[in-house]
């Protein structure tokens, strides 16, 4: 067991964050979208303490989180117009880039033996004060134990890998709360491999061509991330994506009638009488801010989340997307 250390935004805890990286030890910091688990992207032996604290398989690579546009030319091979453009106008931002990497520079267990690297600039003034401390390229997974949903606060962080790595840098609660979009760069067709809050229609608009959205996690993909068990909470979890009200109030009263402690969590809880509810939020927004903190609020409360979603759109998609997979596609 590692003692956990608890830092906060101050010069010297900076000064600390950014020595434990060098040495090769293990921060978790805030990013605008998550928690990210943060080691040296250069230290094969850090990196691969990454996987071990998370549980995480290893052939499935991390995204690099870089400081300034000059340190993406120091891991990728070449970046194409497609990529200078979304580096341009997206980065920093929460959008990552598939780009082919620089193979004596990576080691292999970053990318899982991939011949490609993702990168990352991150937007939030406390992800960039880290990367700014840490002076190098910081390989780094969201901050949760594999399958658990992504923390977007340093509780959420503490809750999963206390004892486990050196230290958490305690910031804000994610503005975001979704990962980023995941975007292959490095053919002619630019590809999604995971949606996020900057859409398909954002990134067609930059570069001027149509952006391909991989949908289907059975179709053969280049990201491995997408194929395994993901942000489930500890409790059991249904879906519903019409908004039955009816059907809804009729599955929660089925399982109190078992005996179970469900709860909903609903987008407009007044509709739902006097059964337990927990507000998903609104906006397709709100609704990616909250996701992943209420799920880690509820599985500590009730048996089952019966959850309910019924946006539309692109962001709507993203969201859709993660909660599909916390639900473990159990959809009513
Ligand atoms: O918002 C985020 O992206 C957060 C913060 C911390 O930056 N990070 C994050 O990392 O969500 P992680 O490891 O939980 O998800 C990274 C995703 C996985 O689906 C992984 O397979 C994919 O990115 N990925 C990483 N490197 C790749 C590569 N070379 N080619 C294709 N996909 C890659
Ligand atoms: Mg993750």
């Amino acid at each position: 067991m590692l003692e956990t250390k608890l830092l906060s935004f101050t010069q010297q805890h900076l000064t600390e964050a950014g020595t434990i990286i060098r040495q090769g030890g293990l921060v978790a910091f805030p990013t605008e979208t998550v928690y990210g688990l943060g080691a040296n992207a250069l230290d094969a032996n850090a990196v691969s303490d990454v996987f071990r604290a998370k549980g995480r398989p290893s052939d499935n690579p991390l995204i690099v989180h870089v400081y300034c546009k000059e340190q993406i030319y120091e891991i990728a091979n070449s970046v194409s117009d497609d990529a200078l453009k979304v580096i341009d106008h997206l980065m920093p931002g929460s959008v990552t880039i598939v780009l082919p990497k620089k193979a004596d520079v990576v080691p292999d267990c970053v990318t899982a033996g991939l011949a490609t690297v993702a990168v990352r600039m991150p937007l939030s003034q406390e992800a960039r004060q880290f990367l700014q401390y840490c002076k190098v390229p910081v390989a780094a997974p969201s901050a949760n134990t594999s399958t658990r949903p992504s923390p977007t606060t340093w509780q959420a962080v503490n809750e999963d890998m206390s004892g486990k790595i050196d230290a958490i840098l305690c910031g804000k609660a994610c503005d975001v709360g979704i990962e980023s979009t995941v975007l292959d760069l490095t053919s002619d067709t630019p590809r999604i491999l995971r949606p996020g809050i900057v859409t398909a229609s954002q990134i067609e608009a930059i570069i001027g061509k149509s952006v391909v959205v991989i949908t289907n996690p059975k179709e053969k993909v280049n990201s491995p991330g997408v194929r395994y068990k993901h942000y489930a909470p500890k409790c059991d979890m249904v879906l519903n994506l019409d908004g039955d009200i009816a059907k809804l109030c009729n599955y929660y009263d089925q399982c109190v009638e078992k005996g179970q402690k469900p709860v909903l969590l609903v987008q407009d809880v007044a509709k739902y009488g006097n059964r337990q509810c927990y507000p998903l939020g609104e906006t397709d927004e709100q609704v990616a801010h909250n996701l992943f903190a209420a799920l880690r609020h509820c599985e500590k409360r009730y048996d089952i989340i019966i959850a309910s979603y019924t946006g539309k759109g692109e962001v709507a998609d993203s969201v859709i997307n993660r909660i599909t997979k916390s639900a473990g596609q159990k959809i009513i």
